[in-house]
């Protein structure tokens, strides 16, 4: 099959688009032949690699992805071969504690489908084997590139604004990095559960970008003083949750930018993994920092209803063929997309 791949980590220099082997379907999997997948940030950092994180080589990322079933394994109860689905990207031994209780997430061999699973495992390919209970039908409404683009970035900003940050309507959120796949999900939660999300962004298009997508006020990030635009927007109160993904450059931004008792919800450090931090900002302003990270099969099932109710739409903005996935992957890297990237199967041989 055509899949985009590579066999050692680096720069995009390292990405192939060529012929790896098929899938070969075992117990209680599927096997789907995609007709979307969608780009998420980790591709990024599967392909550049992370300390004291080993990935399986050769790879093929891609953890969000459309397609049909055409053939399924031993065991398997409840999907059949033409079923048209969306995936879940946790894969897990889905007999232990955890996953028993449908904390799957907690599972000790939790792996995330195509970033940890391999060799040549995720969407970036015309074909692509799950375990049965990683595929759920996909929304008629949705074509199949918003299909594609619905499961990963939603996921994690449910999790965190809903599980983790339990944030109550009425909450004013600062959203960093609003105008990409978690943050534009992020703007439209924020509508949809009646808080008052601030955005902020890099661009005038991406401003006006993050206005569509259900920011109430947008901070250009670039050009403005995030905290004293903050204070003006709060009258000086500052934020009841700052929800992050961009890390070490924005962090001290965002402590300064809480509410005493505010909480700071991170699922991700593009820029950085170590931030500095004066200890007794904690304290004195009893702030909550909370983790997190993808999110349960029973967060996905309460956020797809959302996008099932057409209250939330995936923001894909571009599509590119399979074969141009490299090119889709640059525009990522160097910061210029809007809402969600999805890829198309249908024009490859
Ligand atoms: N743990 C989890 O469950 C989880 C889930 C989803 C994502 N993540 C992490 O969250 C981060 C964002 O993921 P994503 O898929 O939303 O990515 P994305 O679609 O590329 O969006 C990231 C946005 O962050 C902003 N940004 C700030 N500094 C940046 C930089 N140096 N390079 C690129 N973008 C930068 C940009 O928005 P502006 O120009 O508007 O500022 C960009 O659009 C990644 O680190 C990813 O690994 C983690
Ligand atoms: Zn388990």
């Amino acid at each position: 099959m055509k899949a985009v791949y590579f066999e050692e980590h680096g720069t995009s220099d390292v990405l192939r688009y060529g012929d790896v082997p098929d899938p070969e379907l075992g117990p209680g999997e599927v096997l789907l032949r995609m007709e979307a997948a969608a780009l998420n940030f980790n591709d990024i950092w599967a392909r550049r690699g992370l300390p004291r994180v080993e990935l399986p080589l050769p790879h093929v990322s891609g953890t969000d992805g459309a397609g049909v079933v055409i053939d399924v394994g031993t065991g398997v109860e409840g999907v059949a071969v033409g079923d048209e689905v969306i995936t879940y990207c946790v894969n897990c031994c889905r007999k232990c504690p955890a996953c028993m209780s449908g904390e799957e997430i907690f599972c000790r061999e939790m792996k995330l489908w195509g970033f940890q699973t391999g060799p040549y495992d995720g969407s970036y390919a015309q074909y692509a084997k799950l375990q049965a209970e990683q595929v759920t039908p996909k929304p008629t409404h949705l074509s199949w590139t918003e299909a594609a683009a619905t499961t990963t970035s939603l996921l994690s900003v449910w999790r965190m604004l809903v599980t983790r940050a339990q944030v109550k309507a009425g909450n004013t959120v600062l959203v960093w990095g609003a105008s990409g796949g978690t943050g534009s999900f992020a703007l439209q939660l924020c509508r949809v559960l009646g808080l008052r999300s601030i955005a902020v962004t890099s661009t005038e298009a991406k401003a006006e970008f993050c206005r569509g997508m259900g920011a109430e006020e947008v901070i250009r990030g670039d050009c403005e003083d995030v905290h004293q635009r903050v204070r003006e927007m709060t009258r000086g109160r500052g934020v009841d949750i700052v929800f992050d993904h961009v890390g070490e450059t924005v962090w001290p931004i965002s402590i300064e930018c809480l509410a005493w008792g505010g909480k700071l919800v991170i699922c991700g450090a593009t820029e950085g993994f170590e931030p500095r931090i004066d200890l007794r900002y904690l304290w004195n302003k009893q702030l909550s920092f909370l983790g997190s990270h993808i999110g349960t099969h029973r967060e996905w099932m309460e956020c797809l209803k959302l996008v099932e109710q057409r209250k939330i739409h995936p923001p894909v903005t571009q599509t590119f063929p399979l074969s141009e996935c490299i090119a889709a992957q640059k525009l990522m890297e160097d910061r210029q997309i809007m809402g969600k990237i999805a890829i198309r199967m249908d024009s490859d041989d």
